[in-house]
């Protein structure tokens, strides 16, 4: 059985016919061709697949697609500005070397922006716990966590 819906994605509608079963991660990477975010584990354990639907984090991997419809989903893809200019979480884990291999880096991105938009001010207990679902197997964290900090605490 197939399903065929709408959606906006990163400020596009787009019109998708996939299978009723499809995961939105699948959609995403394999009908628009977006593959910022990851399939890492496929099961919602580690967070790598992790993009916004309706502001709010999702793992991607075991979002069933149609669910999406009619929603607003946001991918890595979309953050950048039209004029290359990076967002302020973007901006912290360049500037903060909060990135080694990068495979999680867009899931991390995603959720902390999500958290920022929600509480521009997050505290280290703020941070660990909205990244309670992100798994990084690199960095140790705390680099991350180091990043956001100081770039919160610059915007203030
Ligand atoms: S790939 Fe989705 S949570 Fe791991
Ligand atoms: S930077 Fe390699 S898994 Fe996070």
């Amino acid at each position: 059985m197939s399903a065929e819906f709408s959606m906006t994605v990163n400020g596009r509608t787009v019109t998708v016919d996939v299978a009723a079963d499809e995961t939105l991660l699948h959609v995403l990477r394999d009908e628009l061709l977006l593959t910022g975010a990851k399939e890492g584990c496929d099961e919602g354990e580690c967070g790598a697949c992790t993009v916004l639907v309706d502001g709010k984090p999702v793992d991607s991997c075991i979002y069933p697609a149609p669910a999406a419809a009619g929603r607003t989903v946001s991918t890595i893809e979309g953050l950048v500005g039209s004029d290359g200019s990076l967002t302020p979480i973007q901006r912290a884990f360049v500037d903060g070397f909060a990135v080694q291999c990068g495979f999680c880096t867009p899931g991390f991105v995603m959720t902390l922006t999500a958290l920022i938009e929600e509480n521009s001010k997050p505290t280290e207990r703020d941070i660990r716990e909205a990244l309670s679902g992100n798994l990084c197997r690199c960095t140790g964290y705390s680099t991350i966590i180091d990043a956001v900090l100081t770039a919160t605490e610059e915007r203030s």
